[in-house]
């Protein structure tokens, strides 16, 4: 059977005493934060852990059954899977420029949040993954310049509105540190190790005014992206990559029809803090490969491009 390492197990512990008998919410996001954190009060508390997670529409191929079948399934967790895609869609109808289309998600998110959480009875805490460096930087200048340049959505304010304690059982750890306690939880090395994913998801890496037509393409066209590079032995090595969809139409040839068809770009980056990010020098056949693939097999596509530009000036995501 399965060995717990020290680590976890101190932290269970915690979590045991600070909860009692009390009922804990805890939002779901596919992302490794919020999955340690379900898994650590899964093991901590087991039926008093309420799960929810919201499919807003804008994740990523398949991912809404990944979680699914680790929390639902393998940790037979009581998991709420809203389906807001609706809500969200025309919520970004019309909608272009990147902050506004974040603020609006954001907004869009808490009202399904609440929503959901206010349906399951007598809870008194919201679990959320903040991690140490989070807590270092909210101390800082709220409205600095790491605050302004992107809105980063965030449930701020929740727990407090919805009258739940917060409970933050991963502030004292620093990244590396989550993944070990995930890896020690049991939760598989393929979800421990996840890229990290923006809150707003695929919408900023859907240029200008999203639609359902242009997230089906995009979600195709990342799934290879991250595919070949898992097939290359390179995801551990890259700290970001993923497909962006261009607004823009170029001619192009298929057989012998012309096409004018949306471009891709493939953004790649390694990090160590997400605050500067170099472009990953990924080999030539294997960009070949995912451009080969991507035109060959999503429909929309006839030209893909690979950013080639460094954090500064450039940010990690295209908006
Ligand atoms: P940028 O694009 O600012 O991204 O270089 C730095 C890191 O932050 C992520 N990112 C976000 N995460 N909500 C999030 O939760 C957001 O609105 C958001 N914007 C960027 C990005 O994926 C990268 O890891």
């Amino acid at each position: 059977t399965w060995q717990l390492g020290d680590f976890a197990q101190a932290a269970i512990e915690h979590v045991r005493e600070l909860v009692g008998d009390r009922r804990v919410i805890c939002g779901l996001s596919g992302g490794v934060d919020s999955s340690v954190v379900a898994a650590l009060l899964y093991k901590a508390i087991g039926p008093q852990l309420s799960c929810i997670l919201i499919d807003n529409g804008l994740l990523r191929k398949d991912e809404q059954a990944l979680v699914i079948r680790e929390f639902g399934d393998h940790f037979k967790t009581d998991l709420h899977v809203v389906d807001a895609e609706e809500r969200f869609m025309s919520t970004l109808e019309g909608i272009s420029e990147p902050q506004e289309k974040r603020r609006r998600i954001g907004y869009a998110f808490i009202d399904c949040f609440k929503e959901e959480a206010t349906k399951i009875k007598d809870a008194h805490f919201l679990a959320q993954g903040t991690l140490y460096p989070d807590v270092i930087e909210s101390g800082a200048d709220p409205d600095g310049p790491a605050a302004t340049i992107k809105l980063h959505h965030n449930v701020g304010g929740l727990p407090e509105e919805l009258g739940f304690e917060l409970i933050e059982p991963l502030r004292d750890l620093f990244k590396d540190e989550v993944r070990r306690l995930g890896l020690e939880l049991g939760l598989p090395e393929s979800l421990v190790w996840r890229h990290p994913f923006p809150g707003p998801g695929l919408a900023v890496r859907c240029l200008g005014e999203v639609t359902r037509e242009k997230l089906k393409v995009l979600r195709e066209a990342d799934s290879i992206v991250v595919e070949e590079i898992v097939n290359a032995g390179l995801y551990r090595e890259t700290s970001q990559s993923f497909a962006v969809l261009l607004p823009v139409q170029s001619v192009g040839v298929m057989g012998d029809a012309r096409t004018y068809d949306n471009a891709i770009a493939i953004r790649s980056v390694k990090t160590d803090d997400f605050m500067t990010a170099d472009w990953s020098h990924l080999p030539y056949d294997l960009l070949a490969r995912m451009s080969t693939r991507i035109i060959n097999e999503v429909a929309g596509i006839n030209r893909v491009c690979y950013d080639i530009s460094s954090k500064p000036p450039a940010t990690i995501e295209w908006e």
